[in-house]
């Protein structure tokens, strides 16, 4: 059972994640058999917030699925200005397109979606609450990596309070077997007390930790993020966690062969750049497969799979 808008990692089964990452698999090896599969059918991309990854990737993926775009890019250009409610933003949606991704700062647009889309609507991005797709193609670039995602070692290191891709990629993760999880962030960064309560509730367990340094060997995965300046409501206090945690090739020189360091993008200066010429990033080709995965969902999404 596919849910028909995407929102949440936490309302998807592990069945259907497996089947998406099967079909972008596929997708992957064989790109242009896929070329014409929505011709005919048109994706809004509706993004309220900036982006350069998600938009760029979902646009790239219907164009390469042989449809087409229509949408924008930023709040100030759709009627949103004119005081225009997400509500009948979607309500016209519906009429225009197949199928349409939405990058909006409200969170819990996806229970509006709920009431007023007819056609699937898929999270870009939703505040700091959640991002599905990053999720999807998080684990994706994990299983490609290790060749499942079961009995690893996984750090996720940064802004765990207002990072949206965090909830997303627990949510994920915990559907997966014998994941020892160390959540690393500084005490006024820490992961949302009803995130982590939902995750025990699954049984899910992860350690908390505030330094890196002691648990780093043991990793398989650093998934590093960005602290989120526009979401903290004092500057201030941004200011004051800025930096907090940045790598370098120094940090990384007791890991295992196999450690690999992941980030969804845009990095400001968590990871040093000299990192990005080790044998231990991967966040390139992360954001890459952001492609195969977007064309899965479009083609799951409007039945064309
Ligand atoms: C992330 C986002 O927008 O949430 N970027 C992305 O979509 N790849 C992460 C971020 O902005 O830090």
């Amino acid at each position: 059972m596919i849910p028909k808008h995407l929102f949440s990692t936490r309302t998807i089964s592990k069945d259907f994640v497996e089947q998406i990452f099967s079909l972008a698999s596929k997708i992957e090896a064989n790109p242009d058999q896929f070329a014409d599969k929505c011709k005919g059918k048109i994706l809004a991309s509706l993004f309220f917030e900036p982006s350069t990854r998600t938009r760029l990737s979902f646009e790239s993926a219907m164009l390469r699925l042989g449809g087409q775009i229509l949408g924008f890019t930023d709040a100030k250009v759709s009627s949103t200005v004119k005081g225009e409610s997400i509500a009948d933003t979607l309500r016209m949606i519906n009429h225009y397109s197949d199928i349409a991704v939405i990058r909006h700062y409200i969170e819990g647009v996806g229970e509006i979606a709920k009431k007023f889309a007819s056609i699937p609507v898929i999270s870009g991005g939703t505040g700091s609450q959640e991002h599905p797709t990053q999720a999807l193609l998080d684990l994706y670039s994990i299983k490609k990596e290790f060749k499942g995602i079961d009995n690893l070692s996984i750090g996720v290191m940064g802004d765990l309070l207002y990072g949206r891709t965090i909830p997303s990629l627990l949510f994920a993760l915990a559907k997966y077997d014998n994941i020892d999880l160390h959540l690393i962030a500084p005490p006024a960064l820490k992961l949302r007390k009803n995130v982590a309560l939902r995750l025990k509730e699954n049984g899910f367990k992860f350690n908390t930790e505030e330094n890196l340094k002691d648990i780093i060997p043991d990793l398989d995965v650093l998934y590093m993020t960005r602290i989120q300046k526009e979401r903290f409501p004092d500057p201030v206090d941004y200011e004051r966690l800025k930096g907090v945690y940045q790598i370098s090739t120094e940090d990384i020189k007791n890991v295992k062969d196999r450690f690999i360091i992941l980030h969804p993008l845009p990095r400001v200066d968590e990871i040093d750049y000299a990192i990005d010429k080790t044998k231990h990033s991967r966040y390139f080709e992360q954001a890459h497969n952001g492609v195969w995965i977007r064309m899965a969902l479009i083609l799951k999404y409007l039945g064309l799979d």
